[in-house]
């Protein structure tokens, strides 16, 4: 069933706050009618479309291609329309699975019993198709199928990310609070950072910021370092497409000069950074140093910081004010003319940072509500003809 000209709907889960960031994204890459809605976008592509995004988009979570849908009033119902998928066409019977289900819904309130009617009816299907049934295992997925059900309308997907695309495949090692490497691209490509500016990372932790900004100022395809997607597995995976694809994104890898500072004051996060960094091909791109915020020198130029300092769980809240005044402190004596996209999940603790917010930005990690608001701070007075330089 290889059938690479048809073009089909996609569906692409991101997090809230960074959907308008990802439609841009899918538009740019070639995706057609595209349109967002909460934590998802939608799309019309092609299966080289799939290979392509899975590859390229910096801000999508999982890559959904809806195989089915359909209205049902009993259990005996959904069994039956789960049952009526030709999946021995989808993948084979040595394939294991995971069936993952989001529910919306009254008929349904329990995804275990969602998830193992679904499971059953597959393996039913397999029986009568072919003798044989595909095995479950939640550790060592080849084929990820979702379930979505909203009151009584159900759609089936077939995912063909398989393990999260923030996962990059880039991190040997990471520190105890990492930053999603999604939320990095998205934080970056929402503050219009460009190359042609210094950036500085100055609680760079795992370089999750520092190493999302390599890759993007040269092209590169976040998902290369990936070990795998779950569209191999699909019985239509046409490895010749994908590798024509690959190699088409791997030509246009730019290596344009970057002045990338990251740095952290414990030593052990700024050898984890380093070594994702490698992991990633582009230490020779950031600059590392093991030193406190207040201790980084001043840039002499317009420079652009990211900063994800300590939310504050395992500190006293006395440390955290004091933290988060530093921090402030920092900006406004250190950082003149600089602009500083700071991003946390305290937002009490922004109360003590002391300047003036010329952005607030609500996102999602997760469940978690963080806030992502921008410092620009003016060189001289604002009053008295204040410029950024
Ligand atoms: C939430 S983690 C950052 C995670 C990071 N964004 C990542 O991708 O892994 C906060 C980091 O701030 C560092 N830190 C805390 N206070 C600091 C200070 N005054 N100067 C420099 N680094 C500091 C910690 O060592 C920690 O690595």
């Amino acid at each position: 069933m290889k059938n690479t000209e048809t073009q089909f709907p996609i569906l692409l889960r991101t997090y809230a706050g960074l959907e308008e960031i990802l439609a841009d994204e899918v538009r740019n890459i070639g995706g057609a009618e595209v349109e967002s809605y909460t934590r998802t976008v939608v799309c019309k592509g092609d299966l080289g479309f799939i290979y392509k995004s899975n590859l390229a988009l910096r801000t999508a979570l999982k890559i959904l291609k809806p195989i089915h849908s359909f209205t049902f009033n009993t259990n005996d119902d959904y069994y039956k329309h789960c049952f009526e998928v030709p999946w021995h066409e989808f993948f084979s019977v040595d394939k294991t699975i995971t069936i993952d289900s989001l529910l919306f819904s009254e008929k349904f309130n329990n995804s275990m019993f969602v998830s193992q009617l679904t499971k059953d009816a597959i393996v039913d299907r397999f029986r009568k198709e072919i003798g044989k049934r595909p095995f479950v295992d939640s550790k060592d997925t080849n084929i990820y199928i979702s379930v979505y059900i909203k009151d009584n309308q159900v759609t089936l997907y077939l995912d063909s990310s398989g393990e999260s695309l923030h996962k990059r495949g880039y991190r040997a090692e990471q520190v105890k609070a990492p930053l999603s490497e999604v939320m990095a691209a998205g934080i970056l490509k929402l503050s219009g950072w460009s190359h042609h500016f210094p950036l500085y990372d100055p609680m760079c932790g795992s370089g999750t910021f520092s190493i999302e900004a390599c890759l993007m100022a040269n092209n590169i395809p976040p998902g290369i370092f990936r070990p795998g997607f779950a569209f191999e597995h699909w019985a239509d995976y046409d490895k010749t497409l994908f590798d024509q694809i690959l190699d088409n994104l791997t030509s246009k890898i730019e290596q344009n000069p970057l002045q990338i500072f990251a740095s952290d004051r414990s030593r052990v996060a700024l050898q984890i950074a380093e070594n994702n960094a490698k992991e990633a091909g582009v230490e020779s791109d950031i600059q590392f140093n093991p030193t406190i915020f207040q201790k980084v020198a001043s840039p002499t130029r317009k420079s652009w910081l990211f900063i994800n300092p300590p939310y504050g769980e395992r500190l006293q809240p006395a440390e955290i004010e004091e933290l988060y005044k530093t921090i402030g402190a920092t900006l406004k004596h250190n950082f003149s003319g600089c602009e500083a996209w700071l991003f946390t999940s305290n937002s009490e603790a922004l109360n003590h940072i002391g300047l003036h917010t010329s952005r607030k930005i609500k996102l999602y990690n997760g469940p978690l509500e963080c806030r992502l608001v921008r410092y620009e701070m003016y060189a001289g007075t604002k009053k008295g003809g204040a410029h950024l330089l």
